[in-house]
């Protein structure tokens, strides 16, 4: 026995070492830790169990047979965040670059039909020059196989992954089917192709960091909704990020102990600056409306001209989808429709009750707009509020304008609670856009047009600009103060915690992608 126990022993210092020393530095020289250190930070003290150490790959080609390390170049198992079960995986770029052979991608499905099966979420910590080259057909089926069980986890269990390293070719495509993806700045890219293929077929020349860095990613693809500066503070935040979210979609997510306070929140009457197209920052009024320091961004330097993420309103987890004035008026674009309707669709299909924040201009014109799609993508955010059915409750700060007020969580498309402040201005378009199509030939011949405009756009504004002809027709169901705002969020969300709604049934719907 205690030679079987040495041997053992043995054999784990082996696996331990990864791809050895020498590559161990190299990934430290790198500004990155190995992939069993991230681990370490990522969960609970001393909770990970692995599954899996002793795996080699089963490739004769190219004298791979000679160089078999145990492990596989991932290391998968379970533990615990908070106390929570999660599972993970953990690429390890020492061997073989992290590279994905056949037996690499069995490891990680292994941990996926686990995370199913036992209703917790899956983690991937990715860091992985793609396929293994020398594997060819093999790695690229072990890739498939990730690839349909990303599809068929999605909506079960929360999947998250984070990229700390290459993560090129057909690689990218486990993690963009994934809920969220978080990007380590400078260490880590995502691209189809790289820069010398790119160079090649379209002779640009661009950098890794220009074609899929983190900050490309970011803010101009929006592929990552999620950035860190480095592998420590990016474990951190997905410790954080799954604080606000369920294990499964069968479970609520965790709620923190509230105690009950009277909640008037007067800041907020300060907040709405006396003309009406002047800027302010919607996330002041989310700070104010959501338990201290809970607001947890998604998506900061994509479409800024929404804001989504994660708050806690009296301990529990809500979505936030607010316009922002302070970038293109809070207008509604095709980047904008894309990104709320993902993160609603996330909320929705993971019981996240969802807070709208309203002030919007309506949809951004022009030939880029609608060479791009902007009907089919402002029909996403459309189409993903309208079949959200987790509580749902929207705020009228300022303008809900057109189409866009429709579309944002409107009474009509089944919202539950529809506040307005009394600044709200609810109507087809702004006072004087209105007044110019409507009264123009009046305004014309008219002996003083901007005297009559100016006559006209009041009259419309007395009867538009303000929310009490919503409220007449039960569009509203209260117009209230800014500062007893909070306590009535409360007392709406406390009110819907046991809202059943049965769809129709079908096979699925067909959202306008
Ligand atoms: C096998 C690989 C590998 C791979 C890297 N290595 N990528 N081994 N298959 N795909 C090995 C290297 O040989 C090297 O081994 C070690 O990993 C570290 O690699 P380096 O090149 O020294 O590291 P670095 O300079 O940091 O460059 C990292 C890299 C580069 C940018 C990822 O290695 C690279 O370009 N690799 C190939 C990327 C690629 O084309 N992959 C296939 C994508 S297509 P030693 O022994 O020297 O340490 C794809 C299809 C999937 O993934 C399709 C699914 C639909």
């Amino acid at each position: 026995m205690k030679d079987k126990l040495k041997d053992l022993q043995k054999r784990r210092e082996v696996a331990l070492q990864g791809g050895g020393e020498a590559r161990i530095k190299k990934q430290h020289e790198k500004g990155k830790l190995t992939a069993r250190e991230r681990i370490h930070f990522l969960l609970d003290e001393g909770s990970f169990e692995e599954i899996g150490m002793f795996v080699k790959h089963r490739s004769h080609d190219f004298g791979m047979e000679k160089q078999r390390i145990p492990g596989d170049g991932v290391i998968t198992g379970y533990g615990t965040i908070d106390g929570r079960l999660v599972y993970v995986y953990s690429q390890d770029f020492t061997v073989f670059g992290g590279s994905l052979s056949e037996t690499h991608a069995e490891k990680i499905c292994k941990i996926m039909d686990l995370a199913v099966q036992n209703g917790a979420p899956v983690i991937g910590l990715n860091d992985s020059g793609g396929a293994r080259i020398q594997e060819g057909v093999n790695s690229l089926g072990g890739y498939a196989e990730i690839f349909y069980r990303n599809v068929q986890t999605s909506g079960v269990v929360p999947q998250l992954s984070v990229i700390m390293g290459p993560c090129a070719g057909g690689a990218v495509y486990s993690p963009a089917m994934t809920d969220f993806i978080m990007m380590v700045e400078h260490t880590s890219y995502m691209f189809v192709t790289g820069p010398n293929v790119v160079k090649t077929v379209t002779n640009e020349e661009v950098t890794s960091e220009e074609l899929g860095g983190a900050f490309t990613h970011a803010s101009k693809s929006g592929v990552s909704q999620l950035t860190a500066s480095n592998d420590l503070e990016a474990l951190q935040k997905m410790r954080k990020l799954l604080s606000y979210l369920p294990q499964n979609w069968r479970e609520e997510p965790p709620a923190l102990p509230y105690e009950p306070d009277e909640e008037w929140r007067d800041a907020l009457s300060d907040i709405i600056p006396p003309g009406a197209h002047q800027p302010y920052d919607m996330k002041d009024i989310i700070r104010e409306l959501v338990d201290a320091d809970s607001f947890f961004e998604i998506h900061e330097n994509f479409a800024e001209n929404i804001v989504v993420g994660f708050a806690r309103l009296a301990g529990r987890s809500i979505g936030v989808v607010g316009n922002q004035p302070m970038i293109l008026a809070g207008v509604l674009d095709v980047n904008a429709s894309r990104k709320a309707a993902r993160f609603v669709r996330f909320c929705d299909a993971f019981n996240i009750p969802l807070l709208v924040l309203e002030d919007v201009p309506g949809f951004l014109p022009g030939t880029d707009q609608e060479w791009n799609g902007i009907i089919s993508n402002g029909a996403k955010l459309l189409y993903a509020f309208s079949e959200a059915t987790v509580p749902r409750v929207t705020l009228i700060t300022r303008k809900a304008y057109g189409g866009a007020y429709d579309v944002m969580n409107s009474k009509h498309i089944r919202a539950d609670m529809n506040f307005a402040w009394p600044t709200a201005e609810i109507a087809v378009m702004g006072a004087r856009g209105a007044s110019e199509i409507i009264f123009r030939k009046e305004i014309k011949e008219a002996p003083d047009p901007q005297a009559k405009l100016a006559e006209k756009e009041a009259e419309y504004a007395e009867k538009f600009a303000h929310p009490y002809r919503a409220a007449e027709r039960g569009f509203i169901d209260e117009v209230i103060e800014p500062r007893e705002t909070r306590r009535k969020l409360i007392k709406a969300f406390d009110m819907l915690r046991h809202k059943k709604v049965q769809a129709p049934l079908k096979k699925h719907g067909n959202i306008p992608l």
